[in-house]
Protein backbone atom coordinates (compact mmCIF):
# COMPACT_ATOMS: atom_id res chain seq x y z
CA UNK A 1 0.00 0.00 0.00
CA UNK A 2 1.31 3.18 -0.82
CA UNK A 3 0.20 6.68 0.85
CA UNK A 4 0.80 9.81 -0.27
CA UNK A 5 -0.86 12.89 1.26
CA UNK A 6 -2.81 14.01 -1.61
CA UNK A 7 -5.60 11.37 -2.36
CA UNK A 8 -6.68 9.08 -5.19
CA UNK A 9 -10.06 9.47 -4.83
CA UNK A 10 -11.59 11.91 -2.53
CA UNK A 11 -15.84 12.22 -2.10
CA UNK A 12 -17.03 15.38 0.05
CA UNK A 13 -20.36 15.63 1.33
CA UNK A 14 -21.43 12.77 -1.52
CA UNK A 15 -25.65 12.77 -1.14
CA UNK A 16 -27.62 10.47 -3.43
CA UNK A 17 -31.49 10.63 -3.37
CA UNK A 18 -33.67 8.62 -5.65
CA UNK A 19 -37.25 9.54 -6.02
CA UNK A 20 -39.19 6.40 -4.25
CA UNK A 21 -42.99 7.12 -4.50
CA UNK A 22 -43.25 10.47 -4.60
CA UNK A 23 -40.55 10.65 -2.07
CA UNK A 24 -36.93 11.38 -2.08
CA UNK A 25 -35.21 8.02 -0.52
CA UNK A 26 -32.06 9.16 0.96
CA UNK A 27 -29.25 6.30 0.09
CA UNK A 28 -26.23 8.36 0.88
CA UNK A 29 -25.80 11.04 3.24
CA UNK A 30 -22.85 13.57 2.89
CA UNK A 31 -20.60 10.80 2.50
CA UNK A 32 -16.78 11.98 3.27
CA UNK A 33 -14.08 9.22 2.19
CA UNK A 34 -10.49 9.40 0.91
CA UNK A 35 -9.07 6.42 -1.22
CA UNK A 36 -5.84 6.75 -1.45
CA UNK A 37 -3.53 5.00 -4.25
CA UNK A 38 -2.95 1.20 -3.60
CA UNK A 39 -5.54 0.90 -1.22
CA UNK A 40 -7.70 -2.26 -0.67
CA UNK A 41 -10.80 -1.64 0.90
CA UNK A 42 -13.77 -3.83 1.49
CA UNK A 43 -17.36 -1.59 1.97
CA UNK A 44 -19.94 -4.05 3.70
CA UNK A 45 -23.32 -3.26 5.33
CA UNK A 46 -26.94 -4.66 4.86
CA UNK A 47 -29.16 -5.17 1.95
CA UNK A 48 -30.43 -1.86 0.51
CA UNK A 49 -27.69 -0.01 2.51
CA UNK A 50 -26.36 1.68 -0.33
CA UNK A 51 -23.14 -0.17 -1.24
CA UNK A 52 -23.93 -0.55 -4.68
CA UNK A 53 -25.38 3.19 -5.16
CA UNK A 54 -21.59 4.37 -4.07
CA UNK A 55 -19.92 2.01 -5.67
CA UNK A 56 -21.71 3.06 -9.04
CA UNK A 57 -21.12 6.60 -7.92
CA UNK A 58 -17.18 5.61 -7.66
CA UNK A 59 -17.21 4.40 -11.10
CA UNK A 60 -18.85 7.59 -12.40
CA UNK A 61 -21.96 5.20 -13.49
CA UNK A 62 -24.18 7.51 -11.91
CA UNK A 63 -24.57 11.37 -10.68
CA UNK A 64 -24.46 12.54 -7.41
CA UNK A 65 -27.36 14.52 -6.03
CA UNK A 66 -25.30 16.47 -4.08
CA UNK A 67 -21.32 16.68 -3.67
CA UNK A 68 -18.22 16.10 -5.37
CA UNK A 69 -15.80 13.54 -6.12
CA UNK A 70 -11.87 14.62 -6.86
CA UNK A 71 -9.98 12.09 -9.02
CA UNK A 72 -6.37 13.51 -7.98
CA UNK A 73 -7.82 16.77 -7.11
CA UNK A 74 -10.15 17.27 -9.85
CA UNK A 75 -13.54 17.73 -9.65
CA UNK A 76 -14.81 14.73 -11.49
CA UNK A 77 -18.97 15.49 -11.81
CA UNK A 78 -17.98 18.93 -13.53
CA UNK A 79 -16.25 17.57 -16.63
CA UNK A 80 -18.48 16.81 -19.79
CA UNK A 81 -19.81 13.36 -20.45
CA UNK A 82 -17.27 12.35 -22.96
CA UNK A 83 -14.50 13.43 -20.84
CA UNK A 84 -16.07 11.69 -18.33
CA UNK A 85 -17.04 8.44 -20.42
CA UNK A 86 -13.41 8.17 -21.39
CA UNK A 87 -12.21 8.70 -17.48
CA UNK A 88 -14.05 5.52 -17.19
CA UNK A 89 -12.63 3.60 -20.12
CA UNK A 90 -9.22 4.06 -18.93
CA UNK A 91 -8.79 4.23 -15.18
CA UNK A 92 -11.61 2.16 -14.20
CA UNK A 93 -12.60 -1.53 -14.24
CA UNK A 94 -15.65 -3.11 -12.85
CA UNK A 95 -16.55 -6.75 -11.95
CA UNK A 96 -19.87 -7.53 -11.08
CA UNK A 97 -21.74 -10.59 -9.59
CA UNK A 98 -22.94 -12.12 -12.38
CA UNK A 99 -19.65 -12.20 -14.83
CA UNK A 100 -21.03 -10.89 -18.24
CA UNK A 101 -18.89 -12.47 -20.27
CA UNK A 102 -20.17 -13.41 -23.98
CA UNK A 103 -20.97 -16.71 -24.39
CA UNK A 104 -20.04 -16.94 -27.67
CA UNK A 105 -16.56 -16.00 -27.26
CA UNK A 106 -13.59 -17.94 -26.00
CA UNK A 107 -12.20 -16.66 -22.39
CA UNK A 108 -9.26 -15.07 -24.27
CA UNK A 109 -11.85 -13.28 -26.43
CA UNK A 110 -13.78 -12.28 -24.05
CA UNK A 111 -10.49 -10.88 -22.02
CA UNK A 112 -9.43 -8.93 -25.42
CA UNK A 113 -13.01 -7.02 -26.29
CA UNK A 114 -11.92 -4.12 -24.52
CA UNK A 115 -8.95 -3.85 -26.51
CA UNK A 116 -10.76 -4.41 -29.52
CA UNK A 117 -13.18 -2.29 -29.21
CA UNK A 118 -10.73 0.79 -28.38
CA UNK A 119 -9.30 -0.35 -31.94
CA UNK A 120 -6.13 -1.70 -30.47
CA UNK A 121 -4.21 -4.39 -32.83
CA UNK A 122 -5.61 -8.24 -32.84
CA UNK A 123 -1.82 -9.08 -32.30
CA UNK A 124 -1.22 -7.21 -29.15
CA UNK A 125 -4.80 -7.17 -27.94
CA UNK A 126 -4.36 -11.38 -27.75
CA UNK A 127 -0.91 -10.81 -26.07
CA UNK A 128 -2.06 -8.64 -23.46
CA UNK A 129 -5.56 -10.71 -22.80
CA UNK A 130 -3.24 -13.88 -22.37
CA UNK A 131 -1.01 -12.07 -19.77
CA UNK A 132 -3.59 -11.35 -17.90
CA UNK A 133 -5.08 -14.54 -18.14
CA UNK A 134 -1.72 -16.44 -17.29
CA UNK A 135 -1.84 -13.15 -14.50
CA UNK A 136 -5.20 -14.59 -12.75
CA UNK A 137 -4.32 -18.65 -13.47
CA UNK A 138 -6.17 -19.39 -16.86
CA UNK A 139 -3.34 -20.05 -18.93
CA UNK A 140 -4.58 -23.28 -19.51
CA UNK A 141 -8.00 -22.30 -20.05
CA UNK A 142 -7.49 -19.40 -22.71
CA UNK A 143 -9.75 -20.76 -25.48
CA UNK A 144 -12.47 -22.37 -23.08
CA UNK A 145 -15.98 -20.54 -23.62
CA UNK A 146 -17.50 -19.49 -20.83
CA UNK A 147 -20.15 -22.22 -20.86
CA UNK A 148 -16.63 -24.63 -20.15
CA UNK A 149 -15.35 -23.02 -17.44
CA UNK A 150 -16.05 -23.21 -13.39
CA UNK A 151 -17.75 -19.83 -11.91
CA UNK A 152 -14.86 -19.25 -10.23
CA UNK A 153 -12.81 -19.39 -13.64
CA UNK A 154 -15.69 -17.30 -15.69
CA UNK A 155 -14.94 -14.09 -13.02
CA UNK A 156 -11.04 -14.21 -12.74
CA UNK A 157 -11.81 -13.92 -17.13
CA UNK A 158 -14.19 -11.31 -15.44
CA UNK A 159 -11.25 -9.66 -13.64
CA UNK A 160 -8.82 -10.12 -16.43
CA UNK A 161 -11.13 -8.55 -18.78
CA UNK A 162 -11.83 -5.49 -16.44
CA UNK A 163 -8.22 -5.26 -16.10
CA UNK A 164 -7.01 -5.35 -19.84
CA UNK A 165 -6.44 -1.24 -20.23
CA UNK A 166 -4.88 -1.16 -17.30
CA UNK A 167 -7.31 0.49 -14.85
CA UNK A 168 -5.96 2.59 -11.34
CA UNK A 169 -9.53 1.74 -9.82
CA UNK A 170 -10.78 -1.86 -9.83
CA UNK A 171 -14.43 -1.68 -8.35
CA UNK A 172 -16.25 -5.07 -7.40
CA UNK A 173 -19.75 -5.36 -6.49
CA UNK A 174 -20.20 -8.91 -4.55
CA UNK A 175 -17.70 -10.49 -7.16
CA UNK A 176 -17.93 -13.88 -5.11
CA UNK A 177 -22.48 -13.42 -4.56
CA UNK A 178 -22.74 -16.48 -6.16
CA UNK A 179 -19.84 -18.67 -5.82
CA UNK A 180 -18.88 -20.76 -2.67
CA UNK A 181 -17.03 -19.66 -0.21
CA UNK A 182 -13.57 -21.34 -1.28
CA UNK A 183 -14.03 -20.57 -4.85
CA UNK A 184 -14.86 -17.06 -3.45
CA UNK A 185 -11.77 -17.12 -1.33
CA UNK A 186 -9.75 -17.79 -3.87
CA UNK A 187 -10.74 -14.84 -5.96
CA UNK A 188 -10.28 -12.59 -3.10
CA UNK A 189 -7.02 -13.34 -3.32
CA UNK A 190 -6.39 -13.03 -6.66
CA UNK A 191 -7.73 -9.50 -6.16
CA UNK A 192 -5.17 -8.88 -3.21
CA UNK A 193 -2.50 -10.21 -5.54
CA UNK A 194 -3.32 -8.23 -8.11
CA UNK A 195 -3.60 -4.98 -5.95
CA UNK A 196 0.14 -6.09 -4.81
CA UNK A 197 1.74 -6.81 -8.12
CA UNK A 198 0.12 -4.01 -10.36
CA UNK A 199 -0.64 -1.29 -7.79
CA UNK A 200 -4.58 -0.75 -9.00
CA UNK A 201 -6.44 0.28 -5.97
CA UNK A 202 -9.35 -2.09 -5.43
CA UNK A 203 -12.61 -1.32 -3.87
CA UNK A 204 -14.71 -4.72 -3.31
CA UNK A 205 -18.74 -4.82 -1.82
CA UNK A 206 -19.18 -7.76 -0.03
CA UNK A 207 -21.42 -9.21 2.15
CA UNK A 208 -18.92 -11.82 3.30
CA UNK A 209 -17.63 -11.00 6.60
CA UNK A 210 -14.39 -14.01 6.40
CA UNK A 211 -13.49 -12.35 3.41
CA UNK A 212 -13.54 -8.97 4.35
CA UNK A 213 -11.30 -9.97 6.87
CA UNK A 214 -8.78 -10.13 4.52
CA UNK A 215 -8.68 -6.99 3.62
CA UNK A 216 -6.82 -4.26 5.36
CA UNK A 217 -9.20 -1.00 4.83
CA UNK A 218 -12.99 -2.14 5.99
CA UNK A 219 -16.27 -0.02 6.37
CA UNK A 220 -19.83 -0.17 6.86
CA UNK A 221 -22.33 1.95 4.40
CA UNK A 222 -24.82 2.55 7.43
CA UNK A 223 -27.59 5.24 7.70
CA UNK A 224 -26.23 6.93 4.49
CA UNK A 225 -23.01 7.23 6.07
CA UNK A 226 -19.39 5.64 5.68
CA UNK A 227 -17.96 4.48 9.09
CA UNK A 228 -15.22 2.14 10.05
CA UNK A 229 -16.41 -1.89 10.46
CA UNK A 230 -14.02 -1.82 13.81
CA UNK A 231 -14.94 1.67 15.35
CA UNK A 232 -11.57 3.22 15.74
CA UNK A 233 -9.87 0.69 13.28
CA UNK A 234 -6.59 2.88 12.54
CA UNK A 235 -6.40 1.25 9.10
CA UNK A 236 -9.68 3.55 8.23
CA UNK A 237 -8.13 6.69 9.56
CA UNK A 238 -7.53 9.79 7.42
CA UNK A 239 -10.25 8.16 5.25
CA UNK A 240 -13.21 9.21 6.93
CA UNK A 241 -14.07 12.25 9.18
CA UNK A 242 -12.07 11.73 12.44
CA UNK A 243 -15.92 12.12 13.85
CA UNK A 244 -16.67 8.94 12.75
CA UNK A 245 -13.80 6.59 13.60
CA UNK A 246 -15.41 5.58 16.74
CA UNK A 247 -19.13 5.33 15.24
CA UNK A 248 -21.18 1.93 15.64
CA UNK A 249 -23.81 0.80 13.23
CA UNK A 250 -27.46 2.17 14.04
CA UNK A 251 -30.85 0.22 12.63
CA UNK A 252 -29.59 -2.09 10.05
CA UNK A 253 -31.37 -1.05 6.58
CA UNK A 254 -33.20 1.74 7.94
CA UNK A 255 -32.96 4.37 4.78
CA UNK A 256 -33.95 8.23 5.30
CA UNK A 257 -37.39 8.84 3.51
CA UNK A 258 -37.53 12.74 2.85
CA UNK A 259 -40.32 14.71 1.99
CA UNK A 260 -40.58 15.17 -1.74
CA UNK A 261 -40.05 19.36 -1.87
CA UNK A 262 -42.37 20.68 -4.57
CA UNK A 263 -43.42 24.31 -5.12
CA UNK A 264 -47.19 24.55 -4.50
CA UNK A 265 -47.72 21.56 -5.31
CA UNK A 266 -50.11 20.04 -3.03
CA UNK A 267 -51.31 17.12 -4.72
CA UNK A 268 -49.18 14.62 -2.72
CA UNK A 269 -51.87 13.06 -0.27
CA UNK A 270 -50.89 13.55 3.12
CA UNK A 271 -52.02 11.18 6.39
CA UNK A 272 -53.78 13.02 8.74
CA UNK A 273 -51.86 14.84 11.09
N1 LIG B 1 -32.79 3.75 -9.32
C1 LIG B 1 -33.34 3.67 -8.11
N2 LIG B 1 -34.53 4.24 -7.85
C2 LIG B 1 -35.07 4.17 -6.61
N3 LIG B 1 -34.49 3.58 -5.56
C3 LIG B 1 -33.31 2.98 -5.77
C4 LIG B 1 -32.67 2.99 -7.04
N4 LIG B 1 -31.50 2.32 -6.94
C5 LIG B 1 -31.42 1.92 -5.66
N5 LIG B 1 -32.50 2.30 -4.95
C6 LIG B 1 -32.74 2.06 -3.52
O1 LIG B 1 -31.60 2.53 -2.82
C7 LIG B 1 -31.28 1.66 -1.75
C8 LIG B 1 -29.83 1.26 -1.85
O2 LIG B 1 -29.66 0.40 -2.98
P1 LIG B 1 -28.30 -0.34 -3.26
O3 LIG B 1 -28.49 -1.13 -4.48
O4 LIG B 1 -27.21 0.65 -3.26
O5 LIG B 1 -28.18 -1.29 -1.99
P2 LIG B 1 -27.05 -2.35 -1.62
O6 LIG B 1 -26.45 -1.93 -0.34
O7 LIG B 1 -26.16 -2.55 -2.77
O8 LIG B 1 -27.93 -3.67 -1.36
P3 LIG B 1 -27.62 -5.20 -1.73
O9 LIG B 1 -26.70 -5.69 -0.65
O10 LIG B 1 -28.96 -5.84 -1.61
O11 LIG B 1 -27.05 -5.27 -3.09
C9 LIG B 1 -32.25 0.51 -1.84
O12 LIG B 1 -33.24 0.68 -0.87
C10 LIG B 1 -32.81 0.59 -3.21
O13 LIG B 1 -34.14 0.13 -3.25
MG1 LIG C 1 -25.82 -4.13 -4.12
Amino acid sequence: MTESNQPFIELRGLSKEFMHRGKYLQVLRDVDFRIFAGDQIAIMGPSGAGKSTLLQLLGTLDTPTSGQMLWNGEDVFSRRKAVLAGLRNREIGFVFQFHHLLPEFTALENVMMPGLIGRMGKRAAESRGKELLEMVGLKERVHHQPGELSGGEQQRVAIARALFREPRLLLADEPTGNLDLRTAAGIHAILRELNETTGVTVVIVTHDPSLAENMPIRVLVDQGRLIPQHPGDPNVAGRIPEELMNARPQDPGQLRLVEAVSDGDSTTTQGPS
